[in-house]
């Protein structure tokens, strides 16, 4: 298996994204585009990454740092033959070498696999697409034998070649034998003034190298974002392929066009998940899992059974089996749910652990608490963790019967079997099994005349 440098082209500006920022630091479900392109191009055995930056260049390298990728300048750009012509002294002297787009992210490791594949020191392999209609896209052109002769960029075309269906995607493999010298031949007498790396291959030809075209399986792992149009299509692109993978491996999508997954999603079979869900990071369901509509899951884990209902934000928790979270549940960073826990509607938990078969139903705040198995925690209860500088946690045993609106005050410890009453502010330690009233007696007084207005 030969050297490869793989040479990824970002220096462009991408004027049409209107936007601060470089144009492939823009996200496709939720990555930069660039680092899609540099994960997609470091599976490749045997390479070495060179990245050309120029138009924001600082803010690019620094999103791609942990690539370790060789960063090579190209200040006052001109032209794709320019910019590789930037990495020749970086190149080694054999080898191959893959040029790549910044701004094409969805490019597929299979399809360079098949040009690594088909390529040598003596032949040229270039990734073409048929297209309807090819306009703005340099054109193959291909003698009376089919074999490639040269790529014609649009605004050089005649008329002829502009009829001319099959497209260059700007990526092709050359090797380096022959690219150092083809690129010290490069001149910009053309219609753009630039240096153009696709006068490469007549010069390929014209030295009796074999040209071989590759093509990509769909088109979208070839298309190019210059506008937020384009990136909003390649998203619904990407997002249909993860989805149509998903459910051919035992998920149910409501509406796979309604489905974002910005990260890794683990699943069982069976589980099915409703519309409108955002799901980011590592997460991962079990078997005959529900997730109801508009839920934000990040970063979490969910047991075989466990039915999250609508409008549900999940996010760092483990959540174990047949558990029941929400409608409107938010449980933050580092909650636990032991099996058949219950979490309802308007609760927020953080950093607690809730044991088997406990519920929190409604209306309550739970935090820094670890609480044993089959606790009923009434609606309206607070765990008052803050003192306004500190935390302070709550330990509740098992059994334990929370009244509603009761305050917890941290730190707090409530024995097994124990009994809170409704409306306590509980500030002393409870013994198991004791009931604690913390609250006013009420006093009723008989006759009582109402106010009258003054
Ligand atoms: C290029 C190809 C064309 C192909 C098309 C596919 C050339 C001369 N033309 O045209 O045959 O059909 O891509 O989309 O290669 N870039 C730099 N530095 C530069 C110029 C470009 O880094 O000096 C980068 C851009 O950021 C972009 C990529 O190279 O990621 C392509 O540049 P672009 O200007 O879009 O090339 P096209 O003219 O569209
Ligand atoms: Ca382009």
């Amino acid at each position: 298996m030969s050297h490869k440098d793989i040479v990824v082209l970002a220096a462009g500006k991408g004027s049409r994204m209107k936007s601060n920022k470089s144009k492939v630091l823009h996200e496709i479900a939720g990555v930069p585009m660039i680092r899609r392109v540099l994960e997609t191009a470091n599976n490749l055995s045997n390479s070495r990454l060179h990245l050309v930056v120029g138009h924001q260049g600082a803010s690019v390298a620094d999103h791609c740092q942990d690539f370790l990728a060789n960063v090579v300048w190209q200040d006052n750009p001109k032209g794709t033959g320019d910019a590789v012509k930037r990495v020749a002294d970086h190149l080694s002297g054999d080898g191959m070498t893959l040029t790549l787009y910044g701004d094409v992210p969805l490019i597929r490791q299979n399809t360079l696999e098949q040009m690594t594949q088909a390529g040598d020191d003596n032949t040229l392999v270039l990734l073409t697409v048929l297209l309807e209609d090819a306009t703005g896209y340099g054109r193959i052109v291909r003698d009376e034998n089919n074999d490639v002769m040269a790529i014609v960029e649009q605004k050089d075309a005649t008329p002829a070649q502009a009829q001319i269906r099959e497209a260059n995607t700007g990526i092709l493999l050359a090797p380096n034998k022959h690219l150092l010298s083809w690129l010290s031949q490069l001149d910009c007498n053309n219609a753009q003034g630039e240096y153009y790396l696709t006068d490469i291959i007549a010069m390929a030809a014209r030295d009796g190298l074999k040209i071989v075209t590759v093509h990509p399986s769909s088109e979208s792992e070839v298309a190019g974002v210059n506008d937020r149009v384009q990136l909003a299509q390649l998203e619904r692109e990407w997002q249909k392929q993860q989805a149509d993978n998903l459910m051919r491996q035992g998920l149910t999508l409501a509406d796979p066009s309604r489905f974002d997954l910005r990260g890794s999603l683990k699943i069982g079979i069976d589980s099915f998940i409703d519309i409108n869900c955002v799901i980011e990071g590592d997460v991962s369901i079990g078997d005959n899992v529900v997730i109801g509509p508009n839920c934000h899951l990040k970063n979490c884990s969910i047991g075989d059974g466990s039915h999250i209902k609508n409008n549900s934000s999940i996010e760092e928790s483990l959540i174990a089996e047949a558990c029941e979270i929400g409608p409107y549940a938010r449980l933050r960073p580092g909650t636990k749910l032991a099996e058949k826990a219950k979490i309802g509607n308007f609760v927020e938990t953080k950093k607690a652990d809730i044991g088997a078969g406990s519920k929190v139903n409604h209306l309550s705040y739970v935090g820094d608490t670890e609480m044993g198995a089959n606790v009923n925690v009434g609606a309206g209860t607070i765990t008052c963790n803050y003192d306004g500088v500190n935390k302070f946690k709550t330990e509740i045993g098992d059994d334990v019967f929370v009244g509603s609106n009761s305050s917890l005050v941290a730190p707090a410890k409530i024995g097994s079997g124990a009994t809170i009453a409704a409306g306590s502010t509980i500030t002393k330690p409870v013994n198991n099994d004791q009931l604690a009233f913390a609250r006013a007696r009420q006093t009723n007084k008989d006759g009582w005349s109402k106010p009258t207005k003054k």
